[in-house]
């Protein structure tokens, strides 16, 4: 098990590139892989998480090459797939076992979806009710529905879903065994989650139809083949994008990221915060594509609630950062879906923070963070949790003394060269003390 040493940095300066979306390198693949022909996917991110669906796509009889690293190219089979000779293995990711749920929910054979200690924990009903009502039949190995995942698929009819939860992974896996349904399925949410899939289905020419919050999709169509590029992750940006924010005089330019505003919401409270923020969109095609300009100020805390909330979902844990580093009070709010991510992210933060001398309480639901006062160094945990990790990580450039963050493997999941991308940064600032990575017991 790995762990990081990191000490305080001066001002970033710095231009960058992030790796390929993640959510949206799921959604390729599985799209290519039901396409009518062959797709070259370029910025592919070859983290665990996205791997996990590669190897599931291949076990279900997709021929997917790599030429290299961050290039696939699929051999997609028209919607048809083979039974698979062993269980799908999803790692860590949510997404994968979610979005497979209901790809396989629309297949006429047994197939069986398995996870790590933490995915075993996450709640799966959520996909299971409208699967369920769609009439697959899908059993929950584990305790109060959660994985392992026995599904038994094939003759699904179309349903409006009402979801309860504003997920895309919920949209996603309904919309996915809609394809396979015969007629119009629907889902509505409460509110806007990522609209990768509904993009990229546009985008591969199968046409789903929008309303508010409503999408649909007519059974039976199949996926036009397509090459497609994915854009840089802009929720691996916002550690960074956070490093810069709370540094007076930092300045750093992230090009090539993708700018959807299911996703970018993490600028406008950067922006709330008190950072000068420059956004570009430079290309669209399925995706928005651009640049994000940052430059640091003195941070005053501000309130993160209500909608807002899905389009941040991911960067909860490092604008908490960026709060605890601002004047004042910051209030997230109506945020319960971080208790159920790869760990209680709610749980995970106030722990740590408070480790790093920040006073926060927590609510059911959200976090207050009364910042301003200055973090010391300490020794946090990632809590296996990707996402925690990396923010403390951050957190040490902003604190007195040393902080460790331990048990860092789990970084694998998103973002595997984040490390080298700290390195990289500190240098290009002209910062002697870099980083260490290593096991500090
Ligand atoms: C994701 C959706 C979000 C997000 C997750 C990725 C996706 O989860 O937190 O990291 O790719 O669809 P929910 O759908 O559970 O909100």
């Amino acid at each position: 098990m790995s762990d990081w040493k990191v000490r305080r940095a001066p001002t970033i300066r710095a231009e960058i590139i992030v790796p390929g979306d993640k959510s949206i390198s799921h959604r390729a693949v599985i799209l290519a892989a039901m396409s009518n022909g062959t797709c070259v996917l370029r910025g592919f991110l070859p983290s665990e998480d996205c791997l996990c669906t590669v190897a599931a796509m291949r076990a279900l009889g997709i021929e997917i090459e790599a030429p290299d690293e961050s290039t696939l190219i699929v051999h997609g089979k028209k919607g048809v797939f083979t039974p698979p000779k062993r269980d799908l293995e999803c790692g860590n990711s949510g997404t994968t076992m979610r979005l497979l749920a209901g790809l396989l929910a629309g297949q006429p054979f047994r197939s069986r979806l398995i996870g790590d200690a933490s995915l075993s924990k996450r709640p799966m009903k959520r996909v299971l009710d409208p699967l369920r009502q769609m009439g697959a039949n899908i059993v929950a190995e584990g305790a109060n529905n959660r994985p392992p995942l026995a599904v038994e698929g094939g003759g699904l009819k179309p349903i409006h879903y009402i979801s309860p939860v504003a997920s895309a992974q919920i949209k996603s896996a309904v919309l996915l065994a809609g394809l396979f349904a015969n007629g119009k399925t629907s889902v509505t949410e409460p509110s806007q989650s990522r609209d990768h899939t509904e993009r990229m289905l546009e985008y591969f020419l199968v046409r789903p139809q929008k309303q508010d919050l409503t999408v649909s999709i007519h059974g039976g169509l199949i996926p036009e083949s397509r090459d497609f590029q994915v854009p840089g992750d802009i929720s691996s940006a916002a550690f960074w994008l956070v490093a810069a924010a709370a540094q007076p005089r930092s300045h750093l330019l992230v090009k090539d990221v993708g700018l959807n505003k299911t996703r970018t919401g993490l600028l406008g409270v950067l922006v709330r915060f008190g950072a000068h923020v420059r956004e570009v969109v430079e290309k669209e095609e399925a995706e928005p594509l651009g640049n994000v300009e940052i430059e640091g100020a003195r941070l005053k805390g501000t309130v993160i609630e209500g909608r807002e909330i899905p389009n941040v979902i991911d960067e909860i844990p490092i604008l908490a950062v960026a709060a605890a580093l601002a004047h004042g009070t910051t209030v997230i709010g109506n945020a319960a879906e971080l208790r159920v991510k790869e760990t209680d992210r709610l749980a995970a933060i106030a722990t740590n923070l408070r480790a790093m001398g920040a006073e926060v309480a927590e609510n059911e639901d959200g976090l207050e963070i009364f910042g301003g006062s200055p973090l010391h160094g300490a020794r946090v945990q990632s809590f296996g949790d990707h996402r925690i990790a990396m923010a403390f990580a951050i957190a040490g450039l902003f604190a007195e003394g040393e902080t460790i963050v331990q048990d860092v493997d789990c970084v694998n999941t998103s973002y595997p060269g984040f490390h080298a991308q700290l390195e990289q940064i500190l240098r290009d600032s002209g910062s002697p003390g870099t980083p260490t990575i290593g096991s500090f017991l």
